[in-house]
């Protein structure tokens, strides 16, 4: 099977394979990394409206980008016609490859204010965002989407098809409700659903855990990208494993220990380059809980290195740790050791914490 390249409305992109926008997690380092290994499209996490409208300090840093992440696609919440074609042409000036609409946002904070989520019970008011913002612009506008708000109401095909009918060139479809928040398994069938029945191309996303897990949801549901959210993070290796299997070219062997650790420090070096070191320091904790995940015996390991201050230091321990694996148990996965948990939602809530 081969569905490189991958066309997405006007965007050619080299992989099917796409980093979610997350908060807190998707800066532009990570963004690097992930276009580095392979992925083919990258999302920026979801811009406030608002403080883009006020052209806010902290909210422009947050689309900020590098030539590099292309194809990019800045993310934003809006829940009114009007801002959100303002919105667009601001976003625009920054020139990047598109713009994502979020309408799956679960957050209380969001949907008390009528944001993300929320709009998937007022279709017609979504569909008056996409097609103001469609107007506004001349990039790419496409939405992301839940199955529904909640298990009596999931409409992921009528929300598809009006996104669509509001100019969208794409749907996103994050196969959970609203009330499911990111818990139990994501409905693939949904997916499969708005393919048979939308126009517009899909990228579906939930529980992409494997590059193996990219190519199944792809064959179940017919999707024309895969988008990868949590098992991104200190994983950007997924995405050549997937494009390996995608491209027909078999699995490859799991990341060396030197792979894993030249990604760490690239990742890092990107970090302390963007933020200043201390800042940069406290922000990777929680990617290196992602590196470290499923490697044997990296509870002490990611119990050190979320207590360091320094870059160092940090890269110091993880250089040792990687480089005191044998190849093979690098990549044995979660088969060996002390399977320091596969459990994704573990490690957002652990790096929340932190
Ligand atoms: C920490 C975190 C932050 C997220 N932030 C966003 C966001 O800003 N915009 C968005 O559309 N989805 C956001 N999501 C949802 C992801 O994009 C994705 O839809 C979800 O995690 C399911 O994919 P996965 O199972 O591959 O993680 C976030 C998810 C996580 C875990």
């Amino acid at each position: 099977m081969s569905v490189l390249p991958t066309q997405l409305g006007p965007l050619k992109l080299e992989s099917p394979v796409a980093l979610a926008p997350m908060a807190g997690y998707t800066d532009s380092p990570m963004r690097r990394i992930a276009r580095r290994y392979g992925a083919g499209l990258v999302f920026s996490e979801m811009l406030s409206a608002e403080g883009t409208l006020r052209r806010n300090r902290k909210t422009l840093e947050l689309a900020r980008f590098t030539q590099e992440e292309r194809p990019i696609v800045l993310q934003y919440f809006v829940v009114s016609p009007i801002v959100a074609a303002k919105v667009a042409k601001i976003l625009e000036e920054l020139e990047p490859d598109g713009l994502d609409l979020n309408f799956g946002c679960p957050v209380r904070k969001i949907v008390q204010n009528s944001g993300g989520a929320a709009l998937l019970k007022d279709i017609p008011l979504l569909s008056k965002i996409v097609e103001a913002s469609v107007n506004a612009t001349r990039l790419p506008v496409s939405a992301k989407i839940r199955c529904g708000w909640d298990e009596h109401s999931q409409n992921a095909v009528e929300v598809a098809r009006a996104a669509a009918e509001g100019g969208a060139s794409w749907v996103t479809v994050h196969a959970r409700t609203r009330s499911e928040f990111r818990a139990g398994s994501a409905h693939w069938e949904w997916i499969g659903e708005v393919k048979q029945k939308v126009a517009i191309p899909v990228i579906g996303n939930g529980d992409v855990k494997t590059a193996e897990d990219a190519i199944a949801l792809q064959k179940q549901t017919g999707c024309d990208a895969v988008m990868v959210g949590r098992s991104a993070i200190g994983n950007p290796f997924i995405f050549r494993e997937a494009n390996a299997l995608f491209s027909g070219s078999g699995p490859l062997p799991l990341p060396t220990p030197r792979e894993r650790f030249q990604a760490v420090n690239q990742q890092m070096a990107w970090m302390m380059d963007l933020f200043g070191e201390e800042h940069a320091v406290r922000r990777f904790r929680k990617h290196a809980i992602g590196y470290l995940r499923d490697l044997p015996h990296s509870a002490v390991i990611r119990n050190r290195v979320i207590r360091l201050p320094n870059a160092c230091d940090v890269l110091s321990i993880l250089e040792e740790y990687f480089f005191s694996l044998p190849d093979s148990s690098a990549s044995c996965g979660s088969t060996l050791g002390e399977s320091a948990s596969s459990d994704r939602d573990k490690l957002t809530e652990t790096a929340q914490g932190l």
